[in-house]
C-alpha cells in the first residue's frame, strides 16, 4: 500500500490488467487496422476547427496565420511521436491518462484525465455548436427556417443583446417565448445531434467505424474541392494582394497585426488540431496497437498539416483578413457573392461541415468513455464507469454519461468560452504527455513495434535554446522590457472596480515562465543526455501555452481546483495502487 501522491503504475502491470479480462467483462473488440486509425485521426481533426473557428483566427491574426499553422503542427508532431512511443509501450485504452500514471504519478494522471474531459466533452460542446450553425444555414437553404431562439445558446444571445453584437442572436432574444418568467432560448439541434450521436457510440465500436470512414472520405473530398476551385479562383480572379493587406497604419504586411496578432489566434488554430491523440485511446480495439497506432496518429497529423495550411492560404487569399470578423462559417464565406461568388460550393460547403464535424463529434464522443473506463480500473472513479455492455460490448454506463456531460452545458455554455477552456486543457495535457516521455527510461529498439528515433539533445537544445534568447532580441529590441514591464500605474482603477480585472497590465508573466522553463530543460537536458523529440515537443507546446490570455488561465485553474478536491475525496483513498 503506498500513500504517496507519486505513485506510479508499472507499465508491466498496466499490460497485464488489461489483457487478463477482469475489469471489463469480456473486453472491447479488437477489429480497427491502420487504415480505420488514420481515419479515425482525421475524422477527430478536420472539423469546426477549419470549418469555424479558422475564421476568428485569420481575423485575429491575417494571412500570418499560417506561420502559426506550422508551429502548431511541428508542436504536434513532436507530441505525435511522444504519444506512440508511450502507445507503443502501453497499448490500452486511456491515453495521455495512462501514460502519466506509468511516469508522473497518480497524481498528474489524475490531473491530465480532469483536463481531457475538457478535450473530450468540452471540445465536443463547441463542435455540436458549430454543427448546429452550420445545419441551421444549410436548412434555410433548403428553405426549412429553424428560428433563432431554437438554434443559439442562451448565453450568446443575451450577450449580444446587451452588447449589440450579431443580429440572430439579438433577434433571439428579442423574439424568444417565455416560460414562467424565463426566456426559452436553447440550441436544439447541437442539443439533437449530441443524443444521436451518444446512440450510436453506445450500440457498438464497428457501427461507429463504418459511418466514420464514410464521412471521412466525403469531407477530405470536399475540402480538396474547397482547395482547388478556391486556390484557382485566388489566381485567376487577381487576389493575391490579399496575402499582404495593410494595417490600421496603411503598412502592408503578411501579418497586420504583428506576431502577437498571430498568437492570439492559439486558441482557435490549436483547436483544429486536437483529435490526433484521440486515436491512442482505441487501442484496445486496434488489431495491432504497437505499430497501428503510430501509424495512425502520424499519417492523419501529416495529412491534416497539408490540408490546414493550404486552406488558411486559400481563405486568406480570396478575402481580406478584416472581413473575417465574426464570421462563423468562413469556408461558405469565401465563395459568396460579394467573395469569390460560386453559389454551389457555398452550399456544397455547408453540407461538408455537418458531415466533417458530425465525425468529430462521433471520435471524441468514443474517446471520452474509455478513459473514464481507465480511470474507473485504477479505482479512481466508481467501478461502474468500466461496464461494458454485454451484447454491444462498450463501455455503456460511461458512454451515457459522456452524452450528459456533453448535453447538460450545451444548455447554459456558449462556443467562444468553452474553444478556449479545451485549447489549455489539451496543450497542457500535450506537455505532460511529451514530459513524460523523457522521464521514462530508455529501451532497447523493439523488432516490429514503435521506436521513436533517439536524437542526443545535449548539445543542440542548450543551442537552440541560447540561440532563440539572442535571437528574440535582434528580431524585436525591446522584446526583454517589453515582457519585464511591471508598470502597475493605473491599477487603482482595477482595485477600485472601475476596470475589469480581466484586462489589468501586468508583465507578461507565461511569457517569463516560459524562458525560465527552457534553461531549465537546457541545463539539464545537458547534464542528462536528453532526446531531442520529446525536448522540442514539450518546448513547442510550452511556447503556445503563452498565447492564452489571463481568463482562460484562470477558469482553468479553478477546474483544475475542483478536480483536486474530487480526488482526495475519493481516488486518492480508492485507488488500487492505496489498497494493495
Ligand atoms: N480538431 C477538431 C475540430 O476542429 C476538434 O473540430
Amino acid at each position: 500500500m503506498s500513500n504517496s501522491l507519486f505513485r506510479t503504475k508499472k507499465i508491466s502491470t498496466i499490460l497485464a490488467e488489461s489483457n487478463d479480462g477482469t475489469h471489463g467483462g469480456g473486453g472491447l473488440k479488437r477489429v480497427l487496422t491502420a487504415r480505420d486509425l488514420t481515419f479515425f485521426g482525421i475524422a477527430a481533426i478536420l472539423g469546426a476547427g477549419s470549418f469555424s473557428s479558422l475564421g476568428g483566427a485569420v481575423f485575429n491574426g491575417g494571412p500570418g496565420v499560417v506561420v502559426l499553422f506550422i508551429i502548431t503542427a511541428i508542436a504536434c508532431a513532436f507530441t505525435a511521436f511522444c504519444y506512440s512511443e508511450f502507445a507503443s509501450r502501453i497499448p490500452v485504452a486511456g491515453s495521455a491518462y495512462t501514460y502519466a500514471y506509468a511516469s508522473f504519478g497518480e497524481l498528474f494522471a489524475w490531473i491530465i484525465g480532469w483536463a481531457l474531459i475538457m478535450e473530450y466533452s468540452i471540445g465536443n460542446i463547441y463542435v455540436a455548436f458549430s454543427w448546429s450553425d452550420y445545419f441551421t444555414s444549410f436548412m434555410d437553404e433548403c428553405g426549412l427556417h429553424i428560428p433563432h431562439w431554437l438554434s443559439t445558446s442562451y448565453t450568446e444571445s443575451k450577450n449580444a443583446f446587451t452588447t449589440n453584437g450579431n443580429a440572430n442572436d439579438v433577434n433571439a432574444w428579442n423574439t424568444a417565448p417565455m416560460l414562467g418568467g424565463l426566456k426559452i432560448i436553447l440550441d436544439l439541434p447541437a442539443l439533437i445531434i449530441n443524443i444521436l450521436i451518444t446512440y450510436l457510440v453506445y450500440r457498438g465500436i464497428k457501427e461507429s467505424r463504418n459511418f466514420s470512414n464514410v464521412m471521412v472520405v466525403l469531407k477530405m473530398a470536399v475540402v480538396a474541392l474547397v482547395i482547388l476551385v478556391g486556390g484557382y479562383l485566388v489566381f485567376s480572379q487577381g487576389h493575391t494582394a490579399n496575402w499582404m493587406p495593410a494595417n490600421d497604419e496603411g503598412i502592408k504586411s503578411f501579418m497586420p497585426n504583428g506576431f502577437k496578432g498571430v498568437m492570439a489566434a492559439v486558441a482557435g488554430v490549436f483547436f483544429a488540431y486536437i483529435g490526433f491523440d484521440a486515436v491512442s485511446v482505441l487501442a484496445e480495439e486496434s488489431k495491432n496497437p504497437q505499430k497501428d497506432l503510430p501509424k495512425g496518429m502520424i499519417y492523419s497529423l501529416v495529412i491534416c498539416t497539408v490540408v490546414y495550411i493550404l486552406l488558411t492560404l486559400v481563405l486568406t487569399g480570396a478575402v481580406n483578413y478584416r472581413n473575417f470578423e465574426g464570421v462563423g462559417d468562413p469556408l461558405a464565406f469565401i465563395f459568396e457573392k460579394e467573395n469569390l461568388n460560386v453559389g454551389w460550393m457555398k452550399l456544397l460547403v455547408a453540407v461538408c461541415a455537418v458531415i466533417a464535424m458530425t465525425s468529430v463529434l462521433l471520435v471524441f464522443q468514443m474517446g471520452q468513455p474509455r478513459i473514464w473506463m481507465s480511470m474507473s480500473r485504477d479505482g479512481l472513479l466508481p467501478p461502474v464507469f468500466q461496464k461494458i455492455h454485454p451484447k454491444y460490448k462498450t463501455p455503456s454506463f460511461a458512454t451515457i454519461i459522456t452524452g450528459v456531460v456533453v448535453g447538460l452545458p450545451i444548455l447554459f455554455t456558449d462556443k467562444t468560452f468553452v474553444l478556449d477552456f479545451t485549447s489549455i486543457a489539451t496543450l497542457s495535457a500535450f506537455v505532460l504527455v511529451c514530459g513524460g516521455v523523457l522521464l521514462i527510461p530508455r529501451r532497447e529498439k523493439q523488432a516490429g513495434g514503435f521506436n521513436m528515433p533517439f536524437i542526443n539533445g545535449q548539445f543542440i537544445f542548450p543551442l537552440i535554446v541560447v540561440g532563440a534568447l539572442i535571437g528574440v532580441y535582434f528580431l524585436s529590441k525591446s522584446y526583454y522590457s517589453d515582457i519585464f514591464n511591471f508598470d502597475f500605474s493605473g491599477n487603482a482603477d482595477y482595485v477600485s472596480g472601475k476596470k475589469s480585472f480581466m484586462d489589468m497590465a501586468i508583465p507578461n508573466i507565461s511569457i517569463i515562465i516560459f524562458w525560465l522553463i527552457a534553461i531549465v530543460l537546457a541545463i539539464f537536458s545537458f547534464i542528462k543526455k536528453y532526446s531531442l523529440i520529446p525536448l522540442t515537443g514539450l518546448i513547442t507546446c510550452m511556447y503556445l501555452l503563452t498565447g492564452m490570455t489571463k481568463a482562460n488561465w484562470l477558469w482553468f485553474l479553478a477546474w483544475l481546483a475542483i478536480g483536486l478536491v474530487i480526488y482526495f475525496a475519493y481516488g486518492f483513498k480508492k485507488s488500487k495502487l492505496a489498497n494493495t
